[in-house]
């Protein structure tokens, strides 16, 4: 592909997908563009910076109607060869050297790179050895540090609550127990905040871990109390205390929907179903929240390569949008506090959350 002479940055997507990708494409490409600059679209995460390298031209005709559309254009990776860097692999080898030389020889202004925190772990390690980059805030589970919020929860959280509402009609009318499975790796956000929207019973999430005998009582105590059926939430990342999280038979995470609604039929002997939701929850149309935040933090990306701030993510505070070092977002979770207001209050309209106090 022969590029042209005008100022140049790049723009990847990588890790999980999240509705909003699109979004920030958008933003970037349009918000470039108004201040006359090319835009590459790196294809499939940083592994199109390697090799014979995989990247395209991205005009605003390639971005038109993409405000909506779910996915990433660009495609994406998990990690790929980006794994945690090794200091003695000879530079020829090192996929990060690689990387940053890629970025030198197309010219790049700036690489924006959108994903989550083993992205921004990535991009950081980049950023050390020279390159000039800006991180983006993507994951449906909220679980990156540094910002209040990541674009593709608000989505996620939406089509969690319908599922909950959905559970809620057909576990009364048939007087059972219903336990949703959503997504949450090593934290309980969804689960926290769609149970809470969906007005669940019980929420199991990763920091708190639970004991079956607790959330058995809570089951048959609402029984005594005339309301015959009940609605869990739990993370796909949730334990039972002492135990560690469930893995599926081909090693990815998975199970513990299963493992609490036969813990709760053994001890209750009420009939039980279970739903894992999955990558339903990833997939499809941006909410108005996730598409508004996407486009402030595509805007605020080029902003920060015009003004040449590097080495930092964009980020929500308060309602604004600023930027924080990428060391900030990197190295740890932000985890839901068990003593946040959001748990106080969900125990005081007596939603259990699986542990004894
Ligand atoms: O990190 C986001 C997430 O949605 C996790 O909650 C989930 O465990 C994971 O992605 C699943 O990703 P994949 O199926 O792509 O490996």
């Amino acid at each position: 592909m022969t590029l042209g002479t005008r100022e140049r940055i790049g723009l990847l997507t990588s890790g999980g997908d999240a509705p909003g990708l699109n979004a920030v494409i958008r933003a970037v490409v349009k918000a470039a563009s108004g201040l006359g600059w090319e835009v590459l679209g790196i294809e499939d995460g940083f592994e199109g910076l390697l090799g014979s390298k995989a990247y395209r031209v991205l005009t605003n005709a390639d971005v038109q109607g993409l405000l909506s559309r779910g996915g990433t254009i660009l495609r994406t990776t998990n990690k790929g060869h980006f794994g945690a860097r090794q200091l003695t692999t000879p530079p020829a080898e090192d996929p990060y050297v690689q990387a940053v030389e890629a970025m030198r020889e197309l010219g790049l202004r700036a690489l924006i790179t959108i994903g989550g925190e083993g992205t921004q772990r990535i991009a950081l390690e980049l950023y050390k050895l020279g390159a000039p980059i800006i991180g983006v805030p993507k994951t449906i589970d909220n679980d990156l540090a540094g910002t209040d919020r990541t674009f593709g929860f608000d989505t996620a959280l939406q089509v969690a609550t319908d599922a909950i509402d959905r559970l809620h009609t057909t576990a009364a009318s048939h007087n059972r127990v219903m336990v949703l499975e959503v997504m949450g790796r090593h934290t309980g956000w969804i689960a926290l905040h769609a149970g809470l929207a969906g007005g669940a019973d019980i929420i199991l999430i990763p920091e708190i871990p639970f004991d079956a005998e607790v959330i058995a009582e809570k089951v048959r105590h609402r029984e005594e109390n005339g309301s015959s059926f009940s609605i869990v939430v739990v993370a796909e990342g949730a334990r039972p205390r002492g135990g560690s999280e469930m893995y599926l038979a081909e090693g990815r995470l998975g199970g513990i929907g299963h493992f609490v609604g036969d813990a709760i039929h053994q001890r209750t002997l009420k009939e039980t179903r279970v739903v894992v939701l999955g990558h339903i929850q990833r997939g499809g149309s941006p909410s108005p929240y996730d598409r508004l935040l996407s486009t402030r933090y595509g805007a605020a990306a080029v902003k920060a390569a015009a003004d040449g701030v590097f080495g930092e993510m964009v980020s929500l505070r308060s309602d604004e949008i600023t930027t924080v070092p990428l060391a900030e977002a990197t190295g740890h979770l932000k985890m839901v506090r068990p003593h946040s207001d959001l748990v106080v209050s969900a125990r005081s309209l007596g939603v259990s959350f699986g542990d004894r106090r």
